[in-house]
């Protein structure tokens, strides 16, 4: 080999050797737990985090919007009373894995020797914390600013119609977002707020906001599902637990892995602290951890079953309705102030994953073909693998969807657009040719119509009931149904 061959194969080397390193510094720089909480992220923490390779639509000239719909999660929460009950137990739990090791040697963090949950003592849960109101109040404020002329009339509860599901997070963060909404516009106090009102349906019934909480088919899919997601998450609980306790020198189980996770996600989100219970994972391990809550999130509220979703469509019926009254009104040349200008609903990661599932949102590739064709996803593929399906952005705390309808020029293809904002940012629909500002037509037809003929009751009563010992009358319709479907046959049988 010559001299300059082999000093070029050098520099070459070098080059690579530099440039690898280069960009794994990068991505260790670049990684921020907060943005990698699943479901627990919070909003500020993904606000500006947008797709960069979509462009979006400039609105045409002479386009304004008339109405609008808010499909809202509630905002950062504290943990419920059965996770706190978990934190406490690790407490217990940490002593007992650092008692037996030598104090000169230990490699395990200082912290754990007499931590306590920083929640212990705490007898309730869930409810918002002063930062999820922020969230939500300043979402008011912005919504109020970036579509001044819909926002711009007397307040009237059949002029700005807010909804929140009858859970007390959900109506807080309603109350909230009012706040930002209508504030200077009062009579009340120094910051010249107003009241308005929020509605709830009864729990029990509300198919709106809490479908998932009526559904007697998803409810026994869901219990179905305990064995098969922690067999889904196993695997990575493992590896994860095997990292940290040859890393740590602790023998940790994966359950205190999973404890862990979570005090990590509280941590976090809640407190801002991610050099302890976060700071035992690599951003590798974290990554992994992030992916076992996402393949969770599809499997029971996402793509991974259509049952998740289509429970769901009187919510997208109540937000097609409300346009087509939009449109009505507008064509009727009613006077402004007497007919709605936005619905604004406050619910749950239950309710706006889901919905974002029933707009087709966050699909790759040919997905939106594959449902169609009624055919099934593959599960979001293992990091370092990208994936659109994160919790962090379909539904951190606050997570939202917009759809601000459109009326436009009649010189334009359509009189009427929908456009799709989700946490603020316009995003591509599959039904419309991944356009966001979507003819209203199309958007009916194309994104709405394909779910509108699977009706609630049918999606979600419980067909047949294959347990013995069941009331006679369903023997005797077990009965009929056996004559009719399986004559000869006496093996049990699914419908
Ligand atoms: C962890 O478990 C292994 C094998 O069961 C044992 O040899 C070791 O001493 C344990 N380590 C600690 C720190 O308890
Ligand atoms: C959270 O902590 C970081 C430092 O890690 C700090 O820069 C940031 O301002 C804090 N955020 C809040 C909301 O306190």
């Amino acid at each position: 080999m010559s001299r300059a061959t082999s000093a070029a194969l050098l520099l070459i080397f070098c080059c690579s050797l530099s440039s690898v390193s280069c960009s794994k510094a990068e991505e260790h720089d670049e990684f921020d737990v907060r943005r990698h909480l699943s479901t627990v992220t919070r909003y500020g923490a993904v606000l500006d985090v947008a797709d960069n390779s979509f462009v979006a639509s400039s609105i045409p000239e002479g386009c304004t919007p008339i109405h609008l719909n808010l499909v809202a999660r509630h905002g950062t929460r504290s943990p419920t009373k059965k996770r706190i009950k978990e934190l406490n137990k690790l407490g217990s739990r940490l002593e007992e894995l650092v008692k037996g090791v030598n104090g000169a040697s230990s490699k395990a963090p200082a912290w754990f020797s007499g931590w306590q949950s920083p929640w212990k003592g705490k007898l309730t849960g869930g409810e918002l914390v002063k930062e999820g109101e922020d969230e939500l109040y300043q979402l008011g404020l912005r919504t109020r600013q970036r579509f001044p002329s819909l926002f711009d009339e007397e307040y009237h509860p059949d002029v700005y119609n807010i909804r929140s599901s009858q859970v007390s997070r959900a109506s807080a963060s309603a109350v909230a977002f009012g706040m930002g909404l209508f504030s200077g516009k009062g009579n009340l106090g120094p910051g010249k707020h107003r009241a308005f009102s929020v509605t709830s349906e009864s729990r029990a019934s509300d198919t709106v906001l809490r479908f998932h909480d009526c559904c007697d088919n998803y409810k026994d899919f869901r219990k179905s599902q305990g064995p098969a997601i922690d067999q889904l998450k196993q695997p990575i609980l493992d590896e994860v637990t095997s990292a940290i306790s040859y890393r740590y020198k602790l023998n940790f189980t994966t359950r205190d892995t999973a404890s862990l996770w979570f005090l990590c996600k509280q941590e976090a989100s809640l407190l801002n602290i991610t050099d302890r219970a976060c700071g035992l994972f690599s951003p590798h391990e974290a990554s992994l951890l992030e992916w076992a809550d996402d393949l969770e999130m599809f499997v029971v509220k996402g793509y991974g079953n259509s049952l998740n979703y289509r429970m769901g469509v009187p919510l997208l019926e109540d937000v097609l309705n409300s346009m087509e009254q939009a449109i009505k009104a507008k064509e009727d040349g009613l006077p402004s102030g007497s007919y709605e200008k936005a619905r604004l609903r406050f619910a749950h990661a239950e309710t706006v994953v889901p919905f974002s599932c029933l707009l087709g949102l966050f699909l790759e590739g040919s997905e939106f073909e594959k449902i169609q064709k009624e055919e099934p996803l593959q599960p979001p593929p293992r990091p370092p693998q990208k994936r659109n399906w994160r919790g962090s952005t379909v539904a951190p705390f606050a997570g939202n969807n917009m759809l601000v309808l459109y009326s436009c020029p009649a010189s334009m293809s359509s009189e009427y657009f929908i456009q799709v904002l989700h946490n603020e940012h316009p995003i591509p629909m599959p039904g419309c040719e991944n356009s966001d500002f979507c003819p209203f037509e199309v958007f009916k037809e194309k994104v709405v119509a394909p779910h509108s003929k699977h009706d609630y009751d049918s999606v979600c009563k419980v067909k047949a009931t294959p347990k013995p010992g069941s009331s006679k009358l369903l023997q005797f319709f077990r009965w009929l149904l056996f004559l009719e479907k399986e004559p000869g046959h006496s093996h049990s049988y699914e419908l």
